[in-house]
């Protein structure tokens, strides 16, 4: 939910009709300081990896790991290994506890996009990146979502990179907001030869984060005037 006063990542701007007009509720996960509170893109995304046919013996990553939600349900639904990566020990602490409590396999790794790829390549790749517009750049405090003034500062590397993190076979799921310009995701996978289509949507209000940088967000051209909500979408890329 978006309710909270501390503040939580914005949501999209799509006018299109959406699959699912809410998104499930976060899982309720133990989490450090600082580290990224599950909400509804870590349900949505979550819910995403429940649609997969994950095959026996898979190599599943789950990058931007924050509290390991994915990584668990990954574990949870048969993955062989699961590598969770993150540039924030504490998030990778979180998730340790997390996957220990829940007695599944997971793997925490310090790091980012470099590190995956160095790990890679793998069947499942899920991400939760940032990808929230800010009209400054990210800082260690809003790491979990700031993502540049187009929102893309995380996005564009990972699905430049998509195709290398990727097996032959393998399957991206990606969530970001609509507001960080799906399309453009679509076409840097699809320039990798991957096949991409929208698994999952959902319209949100505006949380905290959102509600205090409309005005950025309305002269930027990223939301009409008077819009407060986004869309939320889970892209997948087939290699
Ligand atoms: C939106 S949170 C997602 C957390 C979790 N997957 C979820 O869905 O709740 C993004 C996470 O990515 C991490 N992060 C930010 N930039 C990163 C980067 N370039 N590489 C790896 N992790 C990054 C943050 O520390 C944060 O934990």
């Amino acid at each position: 939910m978006t309710t909270s006063a501390e503040p939580v990542r914005p949501g999209p701007l799509a006018a299109r009709p959406v699959v699912h007009p809410s998104a499930p509720a976060a899982p309720r996960l133990l989490r450090l300081p600082g580290v990224y509170r599950p909400q509804e893109d870590t349900a949505l995304l979550t819910a995403a990896i429940g649609d997969l046919a994950i095959p026996s013996g898979a190599r599943a990553l789950d990058l931007c790991t924050g509290t390991g939600a994915q990584a668990i349900t990954l574990a949870r639904r048969g993955a062989a290994t699961v590598l969770a990566v993150d540039l924030s020990r504490r998030a990778l602490v979180s998730a340790r506890l997390n996957a220990l409590v829940r007695q599944v396999a997971v793997r925490p790794c310090q790091g980012g996009l470099t590190r995956a790829l160095e790990e890679g390549p793998f069947d499942i790749v899920v991400a939760n990146p940032p990808y929230v517009p800010s009209p400054a750049p990210a800082i260690r405090s809003t790491r979990g979502w700031d993502a540049g003034p187009d929102g893309r500062a995380v996005l564009d590397p990972l699905c430049a990179a998509a195709g290398s993190l990727l097996r032959p076979g393998g399957t991206l799921l990606l969530v970001q907001s609509a507001m960080s310009d799906v399309d453009k995701s679509r076409e840097l996978l699809a320039a990798r030869g991957l096949r991409t289509s929208v698994a999952r949507r959902a319209r949100i209000p505006f949380g905290p984060v959102l509600s205090g940088r409309t005005e950025f967000l309305e002269a930027a051209g990223l939301i009409e005037p008077g819009r407060r909500w986004e869309e939320l979408v889970v892209l997948r890329a087939d290699r």
